[in-house]
């Protein structure tokens, strides 16, 4: 139960991995996710279910290596387990035929918009797709993405491959040509998705966010991941994660995800010397 029967690097800093988890891939729908934790004092990280197969009991799982857990958690191996997998949770993507919609990945994002777009094409939509990451080395999923959409777009920040720059320039094109859209899709770091939000707004095109923010217990119990729309609190666990962009409050949610960075810097510091001193223990032992 919950052991990893696959893994594979998908970029320098983003791992895949399907769990074996029958339960869970039995009910997992398009947009949610699962919360991991990897032994009795990890901490409880929320991940959303980038591909599922029913047939098999696994659910797919991307991450991308940002701080100490997800570090950690890029060391597990084949037949290596999670402690728990709690899921699926939150509410799914309403997938229906909408007509012409745009679909926006940054980074990660990718992984999460994948079953988005499948399911969406699945219902008739005609799907574009736009995906941008940093650089090259951080891109994945192009063929799936291509795959699985009508038209697709690749950027890169810094040039190195595809159109080069952010995906706000390619988005704002596709506004202005495609008058026939009728929904949009973002999901990736909130400053981007920020940036989708106030792209879409002019042509008011609904537009769907999948929020990432903290979270303890994924039940809504704590308030931990709680946002404003507008100014009404909604808990991102229960209530989302997908929120209509244009009324989320998107500098309390970056505020909110910052809360604690000193503490997760410190927290990658301590684990990175601790782990040299075992390495070099192991290397003196051996020795
Ligand atoms: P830390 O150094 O602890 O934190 C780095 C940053 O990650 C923080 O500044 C904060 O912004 C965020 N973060 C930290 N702790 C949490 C937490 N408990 N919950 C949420 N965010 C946190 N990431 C992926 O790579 N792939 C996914 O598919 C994915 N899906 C997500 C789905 C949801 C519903 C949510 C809320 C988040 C998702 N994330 C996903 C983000 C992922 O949970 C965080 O990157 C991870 O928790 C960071 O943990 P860390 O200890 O490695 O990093
Ligand atoms: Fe605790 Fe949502 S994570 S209420
Ligand atoms: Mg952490």
């Amino acid at each position: 139960m919950n052991t990893i029967v696959f893994k594979q690097k998908l970029s320098e800093l983003v791992n895949l991995v399907v769990v074996e988890t029958p339960l869970i891939a039995a009910k997992a729908r398009a947009g949610q996710f699962v919360i991991v934790r990897m032994n009795e004092t990890g901490e409880r990280i929320p991940l959303t279910i980038a591909d599922s197969s029913p047939e098999e009991g696994t659910i797919t799982l991307v991450f991308q290596e940002v701080g100490k857990s997800t570090m950690q958690m890029g060391l597990l191996e084949v037949g290596d387990a999670f402690l728990n997998v709690v899921g699926p949770l939150g509410q799914p993507t309403e997938v229906k035929n909408y007509g012409k919609v745009v679909l926006i990945a940054g980074g990660v994002g990718v992984a999460p918009l994948y079953p988005i777009a499948c399911a969406l094409k699945k219902a008739g939509n005609d799907v574009l797709i736009i995906m941008g990451a940093r650089n090259r080395g951080l891109l994945f999923w192009e063929e799936r993405m291509r795959a699985t959409s009508d038209r697709l777009i690749v950027c890169t920040d810094d040039g190195s491959y595809g159109r080069p720059g952010l995906i706000k320039e390619p988005l704002q094109e596709i506004l202005a040509t495609e008058t026939d859209l009728a929904h949009a899709w973002a999901i990736g770091p909130a400053i981007m998705m920020k940036c989708v939000a106030e792209t879409t707004l002019p042509y008011h095109l609904p537009t769907t966010v999948s929020l990432n923010s903290i979270m303890i217990d994924g039940t809504g119990m704590c308030g931990g991941c709680r946002v404003l729309l507008d100014h009404e609190v909604r808990f991102v666990c229960v209530d989302g994660p997908e929120f209509d962009a244009h009324r989320v409050n998107w500098d309390n949610l970056l505020e909110r995800l910052s809360f604690y960075r000193a503490d997760e810097k410190l927290a990658v510091e301590q684990w990175k010397q601790h782990t040299c001193k075992l390495d070099l223990a192991l290397v003196q032992e051996v020795q």
